[in-house]
Order: structure tokens, then sequence, then C-alpha cells
């Protein structure tokens, strides 16, 4: 059986230092996410007093849980499937669940990247005219009403189709050569880039009236659920975790790494750059709010508005608007294909563990499904929709519903967290005391039901913008029930006889022994 294991570790590939994974979880970590969503949940729920419930939840939920991922993934040694297998037999469908919602995810979030990489051009020339919202609408996306249309946008598909070719090379390359290398080149330019856009955008008129709009802070919102559940929130989509992302990213790292240190790195290296993000994005809409002689609240949005929108409008009036224009949109390419390739990896690797597939053979075997999904789907006038509904729903009741089965299912009924925390202790440069599983195994998940428990009556009681109801209860709910059916039926699929299922650090002990 030792060949086993040997075979697994050697061929699934490896991250080359501790370094390169810092750089490649830094790179799933800071996504949109960080750049369209942190600045305005930051404005509308207390402005500098968000900075404590944010904090709160990085300390409390956020990091413990993105070190509960680190073990899992670390220790077992395995994509998210093989990973929860190995922990525990009957756990292994949540590695599935997570795969699913890893491919529907890679399915929409290509389709962004493809619009930005489009709009980085599109602000050379301004080629949005007057009204960008018009154009983002009308001639570039050429949506029309809900529902089924299946004609290809030339505009869309073209950058698709190369975001796809982009991202399935850096797959086939494989972890080091691929994921660590793309990572090790992307994420200071990304840094640089958006050094840059941030100090452009803090000479623009008003720049000063941005940020006081999103730093005065609001004290009373510390009083409010909702500032609450959105700083829990954002810091759990922020962080990636409980996509299974961290949990292969970590089966990368060599056995014996602080993997506690790391998770510290990521956790504020990310939230650093949302914090920049915040500071970017506010001075440009204070420029836009000043231009307009209108207060920030009337430009402030998230999203697609602010990027495809607000954005172009920022950039039609800004002195060096075209040089804002390509920092910002590259910003977003970059920042979205390195999120993109972590979540693509999630699926890859688990299809490699499962069925002992060559890395090219797994990457082409998901990649061009996935690709040819993406781009029938999304490169179509329907595609905003499809976007705008999976999105909604596979976010809360996808990642947030997996996220606190797999706390609890490691915490309670597996018990594994004290063996987790050991293992993490080990190498680890931040011990972790009894509070870690406490914290894993009550704070989190309670939060996490709190928000879910929340995001469902408000879902139920009025639906999802005005999409026609079967457009909700199939792409919506349909979509995030189905995934978590076919993971557990996934899961019932047999492993190859040679497989390694049992715990590898216990194996690997035995092994040092015997020789
Ligand atoms: N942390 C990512 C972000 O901020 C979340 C994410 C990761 C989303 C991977 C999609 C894919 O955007």
């Amino acid at each position: 059986m030792t060949a086993a294991v040997e075979h697994t570790e050697e061929h699934r590939g490896a991250f080359s230092s501790r370094k390169v994974f810092i750089l490649a979880a830094i790179g799933s970590a800071v996504g949109l996410g960080n750049i369209w969503r942190f600045p305005y949940v930051a404005y509308e729920n207390g402005g500098g007093a968000f900075m404590i419930p944010y904090l709160v939840a990085l300390l409390t939920a956020g990091l413990p849980f993105l070190l509960l991922d680190y073990g899992l993934g670390h220790r077992y040694r395995g994509s998210a499937p093989l990973a929860f297998r190995r922990a525990a037999p009957a756990s292994e469908g949540l590695g599935w669940w997570q795969v699913g919602i890893c491919f529907v995810i890679a399915v929409y979030y290509a389709a962004v990247i493809a619009w930005a990489a489009r709009y980085a051009f599109f602000s050379l020339d301004k080629a949005w005219g007057d009204d960008p919202e018009a154009f983002l609408f009308g001639s570039y996306l050429q949506a029309g009403d809900p529902g089924i249309g299946l004609d290809f946008v030339s505009g869309v598909t073209v950058p698709l189709v190369l975001v796809w070719v982009a991202v399935l090379a850096i797959m086939a390359l494989g972890v080091q050569k691929g994921i660590g290398a793309s990572s090790v080149v992307f994420i200071p330019v990304l840094f640089v880039a958006f050094i840059a856009l941030v100090g452009v955008s803090l000479t623009l008129d008003g720049a000063a009236v941005g940020l006081d709009a999103l730093f005065t802070p609001d004290w009373g919102a510390l009083t409010e659920t909702s500032v609450w559940i959105a700083a829990f929130g954002q810091i759990f989509f922020s962080l990636s975790v409980g996509f299974g992302i961290m949990i292969t990213y970590a089966s990368y790292v060599g056995r014996r790494s602080d993997m506690t240190g790391s998770g510290l790195v990521v956790g504020f290296a990310n939230s650093g750059f949302e914090l920049l993000a915040g500071i970017g994005v506010f001075a440009a809409l204070g420029f836009m709010a000043t231009a307009a002689g209108t207060g920030v609240d009337e430009v402030a949005t998230d999203g697609l508005g602010l990027a495809f929108i607000a954005f172009p409008a920022i950039i039609n009036e800004a002195p060096f608007g075209a040089l804002i224009g390509v920092l910002f949109f590259g910003s977003l390419v970059i920042a979205g294909v390195t999120s993109l390739v972590s979540v693509i990896e999630v699926v890859i690797s688990a299809v490699r563990d499962k069925f002992e597939m060559t890395r090219v053979g797994a990457s082409m075997a998901v990649g061009i499904p996935a690709a040819v999904i993406s781009i029938t789907l999304l490169g179509t006038t329907t595609g905003v929709f499809v976007l705008d509904i999976v999105d909604h729903f596979i976010n809360r009741f996808g990642i947030l519903v997996v996220a606190v089965a797999s706390m609890l299912a490691m915490s309670w009924v597996f018990k594994k967290t004290g063996l987790l925390r050991e293992h993490l202790n080990r190498d680890g440069s931040i011990h972790l005391g009894r509070w870690w599983q406490w914290l894993v195994g009550i704070v989190a998940p309670a939060a996490l039901t709190f928000i879910l428990v929340n995001e469902f009556i408000d879902n139920i009681r009025e639906p999802y913008e005005d999409y026609p109801t079967w457009m909700l209860n199939t792409l919506g709910w349909g979509l995030a029930v189905a995934v978590l059916v076919l993971g557990f039926v996934a899961a019932r699929l047999p492993w190859r006889d040679n497989t390694f299922l049992g715990d590898p650090e216990i194996k690997s002990r035995q092994d040092e022994r015997s020789n």
C-alpha cells in the first residue's frame, strides 16, 4: 500500500514552497469580491464603524474556519472529496458538493472576467459613449427580457473563449508550473496596478468627499443585526472558505509547514487589499459625485453596476480616464483569473484523485465542458440574467450551507477538530488552543446559520428581483439543491482499489518506523 500513497503524492503535484502556496491562496482570496463588493458593503453598513464587526468576523469565524480548511487539506493530503473521505468516510459527499458548487461558479465567473477584459479595451476610446448603462445592457450585452435567448453576442464570446483558453493552459501546466507560477507573477502585478489606481484616484477632485462618505463611522449601525450579518457574509466569501479551495491548495503544501502562520498572512493580505479597494473605489466615487454635483449616496453602488456603469462614467470625466480604465479593468481581470483558477482546481483535483486521470486529461475533461457551458449560457443575450440568479443563490444556499455542514460535521459528528488542532500546532507558528475548536464548532457555525436563516426568510418573502418564478426555481433553488444531491451521489462512486483512504499522517509515521 505504500506505493499507492507515494504514487498519489508524487503525481498529484505540489507547490514548490510555502511562499508559492501563500501567493496562490491570496490569488484565490483576492477576487472580484474584494474590489466590487467590500467597498459598498462597508459603506452601507456603518462606514468606519463597520471595521468592528468586520474584524470580529475575521478573527472569530473567518480565520478559524480558514485554518480548518487548511488543516483538512494539509493533514489528509487530498482534494476536497478525498480529504473528507480520509477524515471520515461518510463525509465524502461534502467534498463533492463543494466540487459541484465550484463548477457552477467557474461557469459564470469567467464571463465577468471576459467583460472586464473587453472593458479594459473600451476604456481606451471610451467606446461606451455618454450613457454607459444603456451601452452595457443594450449595445454590449444585448440583453432582452429575462428568458431564454440563444443569440450569441460576439463582444462577449470572443473574450470569453480567450479567458477559457488562458485558464485551461494554466490548469494543464499543473500545480506549480501553472497555478503557482502564474500567482507568483500575477499577484505582485495586481498589487502594483491596484496601488497605482488608488494613487491616481486620490488625486481626483472630490476624492476626500468619497473617503469621508466611506469612513465616517455610524456607530448606531453596530446595534443592527443586518450589519453583523453583512460583516460575516463578506468575510466568508472574501476568504474563499467553504468552497473546498483552501482544502485543495493546502494539500499541495509540504508536510512540515507552518500552516497557521500562512493563514494569518493570507487573511490579512486579503483584508488589506479590501481596504485598499475601498479607498480607491470611494475616492473615484467621490470624484463622480462632485462632478455631477450630487451626494456620494447617489452614485455609490456595487457589483456589475459599479464596474460596468459607474466606472465608465468616472473614466469619461476624469483626467487620465484611459489610465484609470486600464488599471481598474486590468485589476479585475487579474484578480478574477487567479480566483477562477482556484475554483476550477477544486474540480480538477477531485476528478484526478477519484479517477486517477493525468493532469492534462483531467484539465480537459473538466475544463472543456465548463467552457462550453459557459460560452453557450453566458455568451448569449440571456447571459447577464443567468449570472445574476445563479450567483445570488449558489453563494448563499450553496457555499454557506456546505460551510456550516462541514464545520458541524468535523466538530461534532466526526470529532476531528482536536486532531486537526494538534496537526496544525505541530509546525504552526501560532499556537491554537481549545478556543479554536470552540470558534470552529460553535461561534462560526452559529453566525453562519443565523445569516442563512435570515437569507432564507428574505428570499421566500420577497423573491429575488423581478425574475420569472420558473427561472428562480431552476437556476436558483433548483441548481443549489441539484449540486447537493449530485454531490452525495458522486460520493457513492467507488474509488480505485489502490487509492489510499486512511490517514496519510499515521501511514507515513508507520513507514518511518518500519524503515
Ligand atoms: N474570495 C473570492 C472573491 O473575493 C471568492 C471567489 C473565489 C469567488 C473563487 C469565485 C471564485 O471574489
